[in-house]
C-alpha cells in the first residue's frame, strides 16, 4: 500500500483507541456510554467492539494528530479533519458515538460516527479511500469468519448496531453491509465460505425493498438464500432489546423463510388476486423467479405449490418455467 494509505491506517489504529479511551474513561463521554449501556450493551460488547466517543470540540483530534506527526492535508483525506479556504483544520467528527470499521485484517479502516441526539445526519461515515470501499467491506468480517466458517452459514444485516446486537446475544456468524445494499463483491467474498446465507434486514419497507435486492444477487452468486422477517417494524436490534435473543433465534432465523417463499409474498401485496388479470400477471411474476432456480427439485417444489393453490395443472406450469429459462440462457 501507499505511504500515504500506511500513515492513514495508523491514524486509525490511534483515533479508535483514544475515542474508546474517551467513552471509557473522560467526563465528556459519559453521556456517550451511558446511551449505550440504555440499550442494552454491555461493557464487555463495547470493549469488543472498540466502540468510542469523539468530544465535542473542534481541535481535540487536530492537537493529537499534530503531536503524532500525522499531515493534516492526508488526515482530511482520510475524512478525519475538516479544511476551510483559510487553511484552518477541525475534527471532523464531534459529539458522536465511533464505530471502527474493520477490514477483513481486522484493521480499522474508517469509522462510522452515530448522533446521539437528533442531529443529522444519523450516521456520519468515513469517506471512501484506498483502503475503505463501503461496498467491499463487510462489517464485522474478521471477528465472525471463524463462525462463519464453522456453521457455513452467515446472517446478513444492515446495521452495525445489529450485527453487534446479535453478537452479543450468542449469534456470531453475523455480518453488516452497512446501509442497504450488498456487492457483488461482498457476495462473492461470502460464497466462499458459507453454503447459505440468511437476510436479516429491518421490518420496514427500505429493509424489505433491499432484501428483496439482495437476495437476487445473492441466489445469482449461487448461496442458499433465506430470509428473516423481523415483526412489527422493527429491526433485529430492537427486536433483540424487547424480547431477547433465545425469541430471536427462535421466531425470527429460525422461521426464515427460502428467498422464493419470500418473494412470493412480497409479490402478492401488489395484485389482488381475486382478479383474474391480477392472478395471471402474479403468477407470471412467480414463474420468471422460479425459473431462476438452479435445482429442478426446488422449482418443482414451488410450481407443485403454485399449481394446487390456483388450480393449475403443474405440466402447464413446468413448460411455461421452462420457456423462460430458454430465453435466459
Ligand atoms: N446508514 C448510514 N448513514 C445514515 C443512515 C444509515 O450509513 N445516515 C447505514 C448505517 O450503516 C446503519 C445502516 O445504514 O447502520 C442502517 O440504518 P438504520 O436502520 O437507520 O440504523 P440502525 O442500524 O438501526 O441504527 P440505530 O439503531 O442506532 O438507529
Ligand atoms: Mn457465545
Ligand atoms: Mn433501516
Ligand atoms: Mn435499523
Ligand atoms: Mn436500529
Amino acid at each position: 500500500i501507499s505511504t500515504e494509505s500506511q500513515s492513514i491506517l495508523e491514524a486509525h489504529q490511534w483515533l479508535a483507541k483514544l475515542y474508546h479511551h474517551m467513552l471509557l474513561n473522560s467526563k465528556e463521554g459519559q453521556d456517550a456510554y451511558q446511551y449505550l449501556i440504555n440499550r442494552g450493551f454491555s461493557e464487555e460488547t463495547i470493549k469488543k467492539y472498540q466502540i468510542g466517543y469523539s468530544p465535542n470540540s473542534k481541535e481535540f483530534v487536530v492537537t493529537f494528530l499534530e503531536k503524532k506527526g500525522f499531515h493534516p492535508q492526508t488526515m482530511v483525506k482520510a475524512g478525519l479533519l475538516n479544511a476551510n479556504d483559510q487553511g484552518e483544520y477541525a475534527d471532523r467528527f464531534r459529539g458522536r458515538l465511533i464505530f471502527p470499521l474493520r477490514n477483513h485484517l481486522g484493521k480499522t479502516v474508517a469509522f462510522a460516527g452515530r448522533s446521539l441526539g437528533h442531529q443529522e445526519p444519523k450516521y456520519l461515515n468515513s469517506p471512501e479511500t484506498e483502503l475503505f470501499q463501503k461496498n467491499r467491506l463487510l462489517y464485522n468480517f474478521d471477528l465472525a469468519r471463524a463462525a462463519i466458517r464453522k456453521q457455513k452459514s452467515v446472517i446478513l444485516f444492515e446495521g452495525y448496531v445489529d450485527v453487534i446486537s446479535a453478537d452479543q446475544a450468542g449469534v456470531h456468524n453475523a455480518v453488516g453491509t452497512m446501509g442497504t445494499s450488498i456487492s457483488s463483491s461482498q457476495a462473492n467474498l461470502l460464497k466462499r465460505y458459507v453454503d447459505q446465507v440468511i437476510i436479516c434486514y429491518d421490518g420496514d419497507q427500505p429493509g424489505v425493498e433491499a432484501a428483496v435486492k439482495a437476495g437476487r444477487l445473492l441466489k445469482n452468486t449461487g448461496c442458499q438464500t433465506f430470509v428473516a422477517r423481523v415483526p412489527d417494524g422493527l429491526d433485529p436490534d430492537d427486536f433483540i432489546q424487547k424480547h431477547g435473543g433465545d425469541r430471536f433465534k427462535r421466531e425470527v432465523l429460525d422461521t426464515s423463510d427460502t428467498f422464493i417463499a419470500f418473494i412470493m409474498s412480497y409479490l402478492r401485496r401488489d395484485y389482488n388476486l381475486q382478479l383474474e388479470g391480477d392472478r395471471i400477471a402474479y403468477i407470471e411474476k412467480v414463474l420468471q423467479e422460479v425459473a431462476l432456480l438452479d435445482r429442478a427439485v426446488e422449482r418443482e417444489h414451488y410450481l407443485n405449490e403454485l399449481a394446487s393453490e390456483f388450480q393449475m395443472s403443474v405440466d402447464t406450469l413446468k413448460e411455461e418455467v421452462h420457456d423462460i429459462r430458454g430465453k435466459n440462457t
